[in-house]
């Protein structure tokens, strides 16, 4: 069989999302500060006859593995850039991030297939010219090729990186997944009859990401898909509540949910979060991990 290429691609967590209110294009503009972290999917593209996706991983079976996966549909639109007859790799996720949680999973196959097909294929395509087809496949694919930290405005893709120290996480995955668009719709529903301020990064929440004080970060952490997030599926107090006792500096829903993220002070904070949370029957499972961590990379 031919060499494959393997590409290792983070989850990310949102530390602040500010969403706007709806454009006419039926999306909503962002500051969302992007967090990736150790939490890695790994891709990988061979040569074959045809088009082919595979997942492994507790969680495969949950994944379209048609071409409405991103990583399929990263391959197809980087072959019609470069002018490829065709895109036949088969492409293997093992898939390590939760499915539909609001951690970029999708997004990450995405960014990791396109990394890995244009090393492959030997395009060395620029990475501005990368970003632009991460844009074309999701708002949050950008990020996932870059990692790090950044802000990201627009509809998310538009990406500024920023400074970020280190962090310890706790991540609670829930029972079944949240869909982003359901939660996008529900946030325009609650905001119904208000008017919604135009989003903006917040310069403490920078300073605090920039510093590593974790009590600084803790204390402004914010979501504005929470609230829609709640209101969908409103179990998941008891999972916050949960982790805040146990001990985390703060909790909050991860990006669109229904995933629960808990900033926590060091390693030993999370294994013990990590422990009450899975005792307290709140969630599916755990995941402890670091931020930021780097993003697409070939293994
Ligand atoms: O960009 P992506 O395909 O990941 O977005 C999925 C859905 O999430 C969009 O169709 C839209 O409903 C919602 N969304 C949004 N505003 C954003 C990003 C996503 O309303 N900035």
């Amino acid at each position: 069989m031919d060499a494959g290429v393997t590409v290792r691609v983070p989850a990310k967590v949102n530390v602040q999302l500010a969403v706007g209110a709806a454009r006419p294009d039926g999306f909503h503009d962002l500051a969302n500060v992007f967090l990736a972290v150790s939490l890695f999917d790994e891709v990988t593209v061979t040569p074959a006859d045809e088009l082919t996706v595979t997942c492994s991983g507790p969680d495969a079976d949950q994944v379209p593995l048609d071409r409405t996966n991103l990583a399929a549909r990263a391959a197809e639109l980087l072959a019609a850039r470069a002018g490829r007859p065709d895109s036949a790799v088969h492409i293997h996720i093992a898939k390590n991030i939760p499915v539909a949680g609001g951690m970029a999973g999708g997004s990450a196959d995405g960014a990791g297939a396109l990394l890995a097909c244009d090393l492959l294929w030997g395009l060395d395509t620029p990475t501005g010219e990368l970003l632009d087809i991460c844009a074309e496949l999701g708002s949050d694919v950008p990020f996932s090729l870059i990692g790090g930290a950044a802000l990201g405005t627009g509809r998310g893709e538009l990406l500024t990186p920023v400074g970020a120290g280190a962090f310890h996480w706790v991540f609670a995955v829930a029972e079944g997944g949240l869909s982003t668009p359901a939660v996008f719709r529900e946030f325009d529903r609650l905001a119904e009859g208000r008017d919604v301020p135009e989003p903006q990064a917040s310069p403490a929440l920078l300073a605090a990401l920039a510093s590593g004080d974790p009590d600084a970060l803790a204390a402004t952490l914010a979501n504005d898909l929470q609230p829609a997030a709640l209101s969908l599926r409103p179990e998941l107090q008891r999972t916050l509540t949960a982790g805040t006792e146990a001990g985390a500096l703060a909790g909050l829903v991860s990006g669109s949910g229904p995933t629960t993220a808990f900033l926590v002070r060091d390693e030993e904070a999370a294994a013990k979060v990590a422990a009450a949370l899975e005792a307290s029957g709140t969630c599916r499972a755990t995941r402890t991990t670091t931020s930021p961590a780097p993003g697409a990379t070939a293994v």
